[in-house]
């Protein structure tokens, strides 16, 4: 590539984006559409909740549920993606005495089988092209368990298990396998997570919010294009010689 070519260029390129109508889903979509990509989202609602876009197609699937789950997979292999940003989740509550088998089952339905399943039916279809880019979503919850957030931390350790194994196995066929996991980021998701820790741990609301913020070594939450950004830089040929890696987005929080 030309050193004055733009290296985070995606015109040409199909990328899929799942909880496409989230915070970090929607910046990722629009900074996906901004550098040239076609954009095939999905989500749970009706209807994509972003700006409308010429590039980009929406269809409605609930991982959740079996029918929803193997439509998406087929979905994946009819859109024949040149990249998967895998980062539909659900967040909940619970330490190991009281989180149930039925939050469980949710969350890991959503977060570890879903995610796994579509990325295997994105690594099938990229075997063809030789070439290719998953990004999945992780978490800082991932690195490190917590009390009361005990299910969600290990489906984001999965996440970045998977990541490495997946990586691996399609590293010789061209295809790259990284893991972005942000710390605080300010989404929707927030709005749950703030409403969850103020029944938990007795705060008030956006008491929690504000206190994570200022905890961040940067003094901050992100913002969803803090993420977007870098989800952009590992779909492109700008980060060719980089797999099987996670990516922390969260201005200082994990130290590895
Ligand atoms: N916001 C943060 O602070 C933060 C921190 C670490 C990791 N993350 C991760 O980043 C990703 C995006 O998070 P966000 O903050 O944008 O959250 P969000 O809640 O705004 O978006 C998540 C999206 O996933 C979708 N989703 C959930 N269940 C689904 C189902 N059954 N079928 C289809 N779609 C479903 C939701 O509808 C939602 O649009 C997630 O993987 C999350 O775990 C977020």
């Amino acid at each position: 590539m030309a050193l004055n070519a733009d290296p985070t260029d995606l015109t040409g390129k199909t990328c899929i984006v799942t909880g496409v109508n989230g915070g970090i889903g929607q910046s990722t979509a629009e900074h996906f559409l901004a550098q040239g990509a076609r954009v095939f989202a999905t989500d749970v609602a009706g209807s994509y909740t972003g700006v409308p876009h010429a590039d980009l197609i929406y269809v409605r699937f609930d991982l959740l549920l079996d029918t929803g789950l193997e439509g998406a997979v087929q979905w994946v292999q009819a859109c024949q993606p040149d990249v998967l940003f895998n980062n539909a989740a659900l967040f909940d509550m619970g330490s190991v005495l009281d989180a149930d088998l039925t939050q469980m089952d949710r969350l890991f339905g959503v977060n570890v089988r879903a995610f796994y399943a579509l990325l295997q039916s994105e690594a099938r279809g990229l075997l063809s092209k030789s070439k290719g880019s998953i990004i999945n979503m992780a978490s800082q919850a991932g690195h490190r368990g917590e009390a009361l957030v005990a299910h969600y931390c290990a489906t984001k350790a999965a996440v970045i298990s998977y990541t490495q194994s997946a990586a691996l196995a399609l590293a010789s066929h061209g295809i790259r396998v990284n893991a972005i996991s942000p710390g605080v980021i300010d989404t929707p998701m927030w709005k749950t997570v703030d409403g969850l820790f103020a029944r938990f741990e007795g705060k008030e609301p956006g008491q929690k919010k504000r206190e994570v913020g200022e905890a961040v070594p940067l003094g901050y939450m992100g913002a969803p294009e803090d993420v977007a950004r870098v989800a952009v830089f590992l779909a492109s040929q700008q980060s060719e010689y980089i797999t099987a890696q996670t990516i922390c987005v969260d201005g200082g929080n994990v130290l590895r």
